[in-house]
């Protein structure tokens, strides 16, 4: 019944590293939400977390007992982050009314397949919700997938109409680029009758720079692009990754079931055949991520020709070779950071989850879903869960 809420939309990624913590106030409907942004920051998982959470995310054959756990583990160490995050707030004036957490991808089936003889497809994110209400006292929103695989589709992207929201509306065409552990694009066209919205996952985005740099350079992640910078993109093997299966098909959502450790060994056994280098193999791999998202991007760029400006957003805005890749290919455009339209660009996401949150609570219902399925019916995306309370 409130008019202004505060929320504070919490986000984990593919890529695994951290928690993302964005605080926003809220307030209005629709195009006429307004938006205060009131803090943020990231809490880097412990190698342990991200260890465990890697190895269930990336294998075929998980340990039930230990995604059971594991779900509750993370449930709690993001119930206290969030709890360390809201105490330092709540010590001044602001008073957090709600999370909206969307929890970890572990897993993310875009295809139909058999279950109990019923065809089925699905997403699951874990860090249970409970635990996080439990350890805030907050009421916690969460599962933001679900409803729309409920309704025939992939269940991602989910973040749509929340960035369209957070984006400054000039009335002209907008289009973003997140390069997370996946990439993917959001295009909004300028303010004409029927305005149109289009978005999906472009292929890899950081995923497959990340697991090469761990098995080769024993890095996290390639800081800056330095080691992609010190290879050579090798056309030979980029011929033979262009033919991986995601490239024929239409799904118009991926994850690291695709593009994971079984790619990267791929693209370690062809580099040897090729004789390549470390360094060359990180620089195809990050070569991939351009095709991916030129290939996705040019058709938008063909059509609507008022684009000038390509804002990314995600972790992949820090690697300088990416983006200097990603600029030579789409000459048309100026690829930029979103930091230019004032938002931060590794803190975006998580602020999407906090409007998610705040229409759930709403009870509205999103306006865009990618999938012809959906035609007809629009979910509200979300499960609403109740903290506690003193007897
Ligand atoms: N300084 C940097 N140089 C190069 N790459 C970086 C740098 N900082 C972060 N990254 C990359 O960004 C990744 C994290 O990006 P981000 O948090 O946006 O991904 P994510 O958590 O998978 O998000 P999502 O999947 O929700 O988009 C890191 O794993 C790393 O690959
Ligand atoms: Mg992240």
């Amino acid at each position: 019944m409130k008019k202004k809420l505060v929320i504070l939309g919490l986000n984990s990624g593919t890529s695994a590293d951290g928690l993302d913590l964005a605080l926003l106030q809220l307030s209005g409907s629709g195009n006429r939400t307004s938006i205060k942004w009131l803090g943020g920051s990231t809490k880097k998982y412990p190698e342990k977390l991200r260890t465990d959470i890697l190895n269930i995310a990336d294998s075929k054959t998980v340990n039930l007992d230990h995604l059971v756990r594991l779900d509750n583990a993370l449930g709690i160490f993001t119930g206290r982050a969030a709890k360390s995050f809201i105490n330092k707030i709540e010590s001044g004036s602001i008073k957090i009314d709600a999370i909206a957490s969307h929890g970890q991808t572990v897993r993310h089936l875009t295809e139909f397949g058999r279950a109990g003889g019923i065809n089925a497809r699905g997403s699951l994110q874990i860090g249970s919700p409970e635990q996080i209400a439990t350890i805030t006292g907050k009421v916690t929103v969460a599962d933001f997938r679900q409803a729309e695989i409920a309704l025939g589709g992939e269940g991602a992207p989910v973040t749509v109409d929340a960035l369209r929201r957070l984006i400054p509306q000039t009335g002209k065409s907008e289009l973003l680029l997140n390069i997370g552990g996946m990439s993917n694009y959001f295009y909004f066209s300028g303010s004409n009758k029927k305005p149109i919205v289009k978005a999906a996952d472009c292929g890899p985005g950081n995923v497959l720079l990340d697991i090469l740099s761990n098995k080769l350079f024993n890095e996290k992640f390639d800081r800056f692009g330095r080691n992609a910078s010190n290879g050579n993109i090798s056309q030979r093997l980029m011929t033979l990754l262009r033919g991986l299966p995601y490239f024929a098909g239409n799904s118009h959502s991926t994850g690291r079931e695709q593009f994971g450790v079984q790619t990267v060994q791929k693209i370690i056994s062809l580099g040897k055949k090729l004789k390549l280098s470390d360094n060359d193999l990180l620089a195809t791999a990050t070569e991939l991520t351009v095709y991916a998202v030129c290939r996705a991007i040019e058709p938008i760029l063909k059509k609507d020709q008022s684009l000038t400006k390509l804002y990314l957003t995600g972790g992949g805005v820090h690697n300088k070779f990416l983006c200097r890749r990603l600029q030579e290919c789409m000459p048309s455009v100026e690829v930029l950071s979103v930091a230019q339209l004032g938002l931060n660009p590794d803190l975006i996401e998580a602020a999407s989850y906090a409007l998610l949150g705040y229409s759930a609570l709403r009870s509205e219902k999103r306006k865009t879903v990618a999938g012809k399925s959906l035609s007809r019916w629009l979910p509200v995306s979300g499960r609403i869960i109740q903290p506690p309370q003193i007897v």
